[in-house]
């Protein structure tokens, strides 16, 4: 058989999914499999790392029998990860030693205060671009080594490995311990200008060096596969969101994308040196290909947005399904005066608030089911107001148009009203599956089954673009009361 395609393994927060491509980036099959939401305790969120790789196995078969092939069919194979999720397990059994801590849990609070208070929160910016917040990986790896009996010492003698999906998924179908740099930069222990391992934060984290992965290029040949891509190269691994970045061919400084999923992520390509950020985004690696210097982009990263309406969905059940909600939003003529601010995690770009709480304001006897799904829709739109404004007063650019993607794009109203608070045209890629797309790409770039970036560029297109139609007047006063509703979430806790 002729490796005529290329498939993209995607291991997001909900689900993890398989989807092969042919030469011309066109998708060819698709599968996708959901595991379980573990909330142990409020603001806890895991995973069950073995659970995973069972559904990926799955979604692999699933798919290449879709496509109509086999593993011979296969150039390359990349991979993309929900990023910051922590995984450690037995370099012996392979097994996880504990459930997954996942990018939304905020256990670490306290830890952080701690490392603020004895490190400093500017010297672990300056080294890593982040800032002090729950969401990154390195202090979780640290909570699981302070809470687990005897992990520490079995950490410092190897035997058991740390790393993020990536990595996990990597050393399952290859037995190779490595990450790349986009992954390692969510770590808080990798240094943006070395990108390597810095042995201070490894220090101050309290981080024994001998499990963590090797950290690599996003896309080269890392191994061959084993199992069910017997074979296969495995040729690239980026966080879904640069990957998604990659995919919408955002390959020049300048170019955006944001990507409306769990959560919504808006990535800037800053070119070949990391900028830092003073309003509050974060500094992070854009992806690099081997033989070449890095791109770096700036991030504002929003916990929750597709989130929001799956909890109107399974807590409120005032949806049976996520599409319905733009049905139900449409009832209304506005939000009848309601915000919902969403801060399940906290609050993330800009505010980086991990003790915010969630509020519902503007509650009158009036609101209805409707108004409350119109609210939920809107917080996404005024959530990337919040990033883009950051954006254009880091960037010194204010940004011109919006390349979007993501599953929340399908829905038109949203579509609308994101051009209406942003201003700028919002243009929706006509693959909305950039995230995979963009794994597949830079895998079949590191095989040469794609030649270069300008080959990749040629095949961009857009499927639908939305105006700003909104009187700025009415802007400026909805504004207003979205942030009087975010300040409600940051006076929540004393
Ligand atoms: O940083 C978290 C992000 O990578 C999660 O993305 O699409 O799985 O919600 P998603």
């Amino acid at each position: 058989m002729t490796a005529d395609h290329v498939a993209a393994i995607d291991q997001g927060t909900t689900s993890s999914r398989c989807i092969v491509f042919d030469r011309a980036g066109e998708i060819v099959s698709v599968a996708q499999r959901e595991h379980r939401q573990i909330f142990p305790r409020p603001g806890w969120v895991e995973h069950d790392a073995e659970e995973i790789w069972t559904n990926v196995e799955v979604v692999v078969r699933e798919a290449l029998a879709a496509a109509g092939i086999d593993t011979g069919g296969l150039a390359a194979v990349g991979i993309t990860n929900q990023r910051e999720t922590t995984v450690v397990w037995d370099r012996a059994s392979g097994r996880p030693v504990a459930n997954a801590i996942v990018w939304q849990d905020t256990r670490t609070d306290p830890l952080l205060r701690e490392l603020g208070a004895t490190y400093g929160e500017e010297k672990v910016k300056a080294r890593t671009g982040l800032p002090l917040a729950t969401y990154f990986a390195g202090p979780k790896l640290r909570w699981l080594l302070d809470s687990t009996d005897g992990l520490r010492e079995r950490a410092e003698a190897g035997e058991v490995l740390f790393g993020t999906m990536d990595s996990w998924l990597i050393w399952k179908l290859t037995g190779r311990h490595v990450t790349d740099v986009t992954n390692a930069s969510r770590t808080m222990l990798m240094n943006l200008a070395t990108l390597d391992w810095d042995p201070e934060l490894l220090e101050a984290v309290g981080v024994p060096a001998a499990m963590l992965p090797e950290i690599r290029c996003s896309a080269e040949v890392y191994g061959t596969a084993t199992g069910v891509l017997a074979g296969v190269p495995v040729a690239s691994a980026l966080g879904d969101q640069q990957a998604a970045l990659f995919g919408q061919t955002c390959f020049q400084p300048g170019e955006a994308k944001c990507t409306y999923g769990t959560g919504s992520f808006l990535l800037l390509n800053t070119g070949a040196s990391p900028v830092p950020s003073r309003h509050g985004l974060l500094t992070t690696v854009a992806y690099q290909i081997k033989d070449n210097p890095p791109a770096y982009a700036l991030e504002g990263a929003i916990a929750v947005t597709g989130s929001l309406v799956q909890w109107l969905r399974d807590n409120l059940g005032i949806i049976s399904s996520a599409p319905e909600v733009e049905e139900l939003a449409r009832t209304v003529d506005d939000n009848g005066g309601c915000y919902v601010v969403p801060a399940f995690s906290g609050l993330f770009a800009p505010h980086w608030r991990s003790d915010a709480r969630g509020v519902i304001a503007g509650l009158t006897g009036y609101i209805t089911r409707g108004h409350l799904a119109r609210a939920a829709l809107e917080a996404s739109a005024w959530q990337t107001r919040e990033v883009v404004d950051a954006m254009n007063a880091d960037s010194d650019v204010a940004l011109r148009r919006l390349r979007v993607d993501g599953g929340m794009t399908a829905n038109d109203l949203l579509m609308q009203f994101l051009a209406d608070v942003l201003d700028v045209p919002v243009v929706r890629s006509r693959i909305t599956e950039t995230t995979c797309l963009g794994a597949a790409y830079a895998a079949g770039l590191a095989v040469g089954f794609w030649p270069d970036l300008a080959t990749l560029r040629d095949k961009w297109r857009s499927d639908a673009q939305w105006e700003s139609a909104m009187d700025p007047a009415h802007r400026e006063r909805e504004l207003r009361n979205w942030r009087k509703a975010v300040q409600r979430t940051l006076d929540w806790v004393d």
